[in-house]
């Protein structure tokens, strides 16, 4: 059970390491005036019902109630141990999964643990305006419920590197809250996590396409040998599903939206769309287009030498690894497509693309749904997810212009269409312009539909943020 009356919320007996416990304890205030700084601006004093961690049952392993964000119990959570667990794969394989961090893999699982920690505050970070034009309360609320749960999940990365690296952890654990998301000086580490979100359809779609990344890089690593590291990642999934949720179900409501108004003046014209306060359908495609192909760079290039070595050692596997039957990957190999053209590479060096492969597959399933809804609704129109080749700035087809088809095309074409193809300035100043905030219990803006049910049962008009 966790352990509520300490400082720190915990499930893995801090209170039996003091040294651990105080620097963690030293660490707790600079996190506290990171988020009153960079996380949700403006809402301290607001009541928000939110979900909380208090346990690791996959029943019943949170609380819900109305909490100011600030007085948020962040802790550190992690799944219960599986019994003689082994290594699933890599040169260790079958092995007992390790307790301690091997001497000589320490390096790369500190880079591995900052990286996956660096997204996390990083995400609030991007979303600190964005309470100021929710279109409901309820949106509100999970908003608040996606940015404390990325603070709890910087917090169990801290933990690892706290209580696993020593002075080199705790010296990461400070840079983590040092660099900040679109600085000029100290970035974030990842691209995508650099990209402001400062319109609520950008928000779904980051929800929809990015946290799902952090669906497939955590599962990755809850196939870790380092068994604190999968215990954390796994912990942290049953979290990240809400997140996604969040993405599907929003975009969904604003497709939803915008075919009742597409309906009711018997039009798919944009412009007609756009004049009855909905967004079109090219535009959402637009939005789709870019969150999708800027979440694809996060894996990497497509052959990685880096990808090989890590999955070699035993620190991050392919998500779902039991689904497999060779968990070595020795001689086997992978076909890819190349901009030379075809190729084939070592299965260990194509890991970044298998993952990547499933990735794209999971996105899909939310595309159909929203398919359905615009086939229900009796038009032609269909969103699609763009070509892995379209719009990369990483791998094999970073920076070459092909279109969201896959075709490689002039370079002045490119240029010249990429207004269709990606959100322009005028787009997004449109979308700027429907953010208008809506803070009356029950009531929702006019861009997108109200959602199909409350939040643990609760009707869809309770007052999820209380503000003061
Ligand atoms: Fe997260
Ligand atoms: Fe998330």
């Amino acid at each position: 059970m966790i352990d509520y009356a300490q400082k720190i919320p915990n499930n893995v007996n801090l209170a039996n390491d003091r040294t651990l416990q105080r620097a963690l304890e030293h660490w707790q205030p600079k996190f506290l005036d990171w988020w009153g700084e960079m996380g949700p601006h403006d809402f301290a004093g607001a009541d928000v019902y939110l979900r909380t961690a208090t346990g690791v049952d996959a029943q019943g392993w949170a609380s819900y109630g109305a909490v100011k964000m600030p007085d948020y119990r962040w802790g550190i959570f992690l799944a219960d141990p599986v019994a003689e667990r082994k290594i699933g794969f890599g040169d260790n394989f079958g092995q007992p999964v390790w307790q301690q961090v091997p001497g000589e893999l320490r390096s790369q699982f500190r880079r591995i643990i900052v990286t996956q920690g660096d997204t996390e505050p990083a995400s609030v970070e991007q979303q600190h305006l964005l309470g100021h034009t929710c279109p409901s309360l309820y949106d509100l609320r999970n908003l608040f419920q996606v940015n404390v749960e990325e603070g709890r999940h910087l917090w169990a990365m801290v933990y690892l590197l706290h209580a696993y690296f020593g002075r080199d952890g705790r010296e990461e654990a400070e840079e983590l809250l040092a660099r900040h998301s679109g600085d000029a000086d100290k970035p974030r580490i990842l691209g995508t996590f650099n990209q402001p979100i400062s319109d609520w359809l950008s928000f779904f779609m980051f929800t929809y396409f990015t946290d799902r990344d952090g669906k497939f890089q955590l599962k990755g690593l809850a196939e870790s040998g380092f068994d604190p590291l999968s215990r954390t990642c796994r912990f942290m999934l049953t979290e990240e599903a809400h997140h996604m949720f969040v993405g599907e179900t929003g975009v969904g409501r604003v497709v939803k939206r915008t075919l009742e108004v597409m309906k009711e003046l018997g039009t798919d014209d944009p412009q007609a769309v756009r004049a009855h306060g909905a967004i079109d359908l090219p535009t959402i495609q637009r939005y789709m287009n870019f969150w999708f192909t800027s979440s694809l760079d996060l894996y990497g290039s497509e052959v990685s030498s880096n990808a090989a070595s890590s999955f070699a050692n035993g620190i991050k596997g392919r998500p779902d690894e039991s689904q497999y039957e060779d968990h070595m990957c020795t001689d086997a190999s992978y076909e890819l497509e190349a901009p030379e053209g075809r190729q084939t590479v070592s299965l260990r060096n194509a890991m970044n693309e298998v993952m990547r492969t499933a990735y794209i597959k999971d996105c899909e399933i939310g595309v159909k749904r929203w398919n359905m809804q615009i086939q229900r609704a009796g038009f032609d129109q269909r969103l699609a997810l763009a070509s892995p080749r379209f719009h990369r700035a990483i791998g094999a087809w970073a920076n070459m212009p092909i279109d969201p088809q896959g075709n490689l095309i002039g370079r002045e074409q490119y240029e010249r269409r990429l207004a269709d193809w990606l959100p322009s300035e005028s787009d997004r100043a449109f979308v700027r312009s429907l953010m208008q905030r809506v803070v009356e219990p029950g009531k929702i803006a006019g861009w997108l539909a109200p959602p199909d049910r409350g939040i643990n049962n609760l009707p869809v008009d309770y007052e999820y943020v209380r503000l003061q």
